[in-house]
């Protein structure tokens, strides 16, 4: 497992077509999902030769946390369909490389699970689904279990249309009867490894972090429950009174969103249009970052995901501004081909290429990136 894309590869051999699909496809024609890992092509650097840099320093604070790594692992949707206790598992590894893991509500894992699996830093991102008393009693869970920011994402006021997740006959697998699963139900059976591991896992994902009046959500009409409780800026009012720490914005675009997140309150945003899952069409992440660190960056942190596959993508965002960077797909494909091993080999991976990177810049510490180490289009700078 040489780069990331040997991590996907090897995924795509272990898991079901219909889950290796959900983590790898995008919204509609998957232009977004694309553009946002070529746009870090058109990055190109700066470097200072002649410099010798015996020692690199990876370590940098964000919204208080300190971390080993200047990347987070960003908030996956059921991991645990991916690998038996699949947040857990995300959470140790996360841990154990001095970094942290945004456990998102919709995990497989009960937050308690994942504070018990970790011993690093954990972050909560919240939907709102079920309503805000639900999410309510979800913030509560996360304070008590000592995580440290809340991460409020704010690009999913439905979901957005994944083809591949129609084709693959996702729907009919979870919810359907028997008779409907059954011409999709093959690509389960070639995967006897992975379907072991569902089956001792429990064999049925449920979502314990969403409880509803009537019990635990099941894994069923997640879409619908996404469009009935969609965050506005309103939300953002009552979400402080209930969180003391560090908010932070996930889903903002535009130097316009991102005013308007720091006007609100918020510690800290992410750039992200969600790894291209929501709407199909908006730019690439990266060729966005100028843009919104020239208008907030001297008041609120700027943290950038979507697109990152190597360590160079993490030192060009960092060098664009970003404070650090959330990846997603890197680590669930690690997931997907080898459970906590494959995550750690993500993280492995992506720290020596910075840590190489950053020899051949001349750079001795992530905290010293900036504009100057890099060129950009024209056309993206503000
Ligand atoms: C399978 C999958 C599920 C996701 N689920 C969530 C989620 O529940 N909440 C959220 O805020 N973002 C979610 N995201 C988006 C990620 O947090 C992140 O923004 C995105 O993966 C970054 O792009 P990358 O995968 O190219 O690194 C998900 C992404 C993937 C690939």
């Amino acid at each position: 497992m040489v780069n990331i894309a040997d991590l996907r590869r090897s995924a795509e051999r272990r898991l079901p077509r219909v889950v290796f699909d959900y983590i790898d496809g995008g919204a509609d024609q998957e232009l977004t999902m694309r553009r946002n890992v070529g746009a870090y092509d058109e990055i190109d650097f700066r470097p200072r030769c002649a410099a010798v840099v015996p020692e690199c320093d990876l370590r940098t604070t964000v919204l208080g946390t300190p971390l080993e790594l200047p990347f987070l692992l960003a908030p996956v949707s059921s991991c645990r369909m991916f690998y038996p206790r699949g947040e857990a598992v995300v959470a140790a590894a996360a841990s154990a490389a001095g970094t942290a893991y945004i456990q998102p509500t919709l995990s497989g894992c009960a937050i308690e699970e994942v504070r018990a699996a970790a011993s690093g830093p954990l972050w909560y991102q919240l939907y709102l689904v079920g309503g805000r008393d639900v999410a309510k009693a979800g913030i509560a869970r996360a304070r008590a279990a000592g995580f440290s920011a809340l991460v409020v994402t704010i690009d999913t006021p439905v979901a957005g249309s994944r083809e591949r997740d129609l084709r693959d006959g996702a729907h009919q697998l979870l919810n359907g009867t028997l008779w409907e699963k059954l011409p999709f139900v093959s690509q389960v059976l070639t995967r006897p490894r992975w379907l072991m591991g569902y089956l001792t896992d429990g064999g049925r994902m449920g979502l314990p972090n969403v409880v509803l009046p009537g019990g635990t959500m099941g894994y069923t009409d997640i879409g619908r429950l996404l469009a009935e409780s969609a965050a506005t800026w309103e939300d953002l009012k009552w979400i402080r009174e209930e969180w003391p720490g560090p908010i932070v914005v996930k889903g903002v675009h535009t130097a316009e969103d991102a005013r308007r997140a720091a006007d609100r309150g918020a510690d800290g945003i992410v750039v992200s249009n969600h790894g291209g899952r929501q709407l199909d069409g908006v730019a690439a992440t990266v060729r966005m970052l100028p843009e919104v660190v020239a208008a907030v960056g001297d008041r609120i942190e700027v943290l950038v995901d979507g697109g990152i596959r190597r360590g160079s993508d993490v030192v060009k965002a960092l060098s664009l501004g970003a404070r650090a960077v959330l990846v997603g797909r890197a680590y669930a494909y690690g997931l997907g081909a080898a459970g906590g091993a494959g995550v750690a080999r993500a993280i492995d991976i992506l720290r020596a290429d910075i840590v190489r990177t950053l020899k051949l810049l001349g750079c001795a510490s992530v905290r010293e990136l900036d504009r100057s180490y890099v060129s950009v289009p024209r056309e993206w700078v503000p």
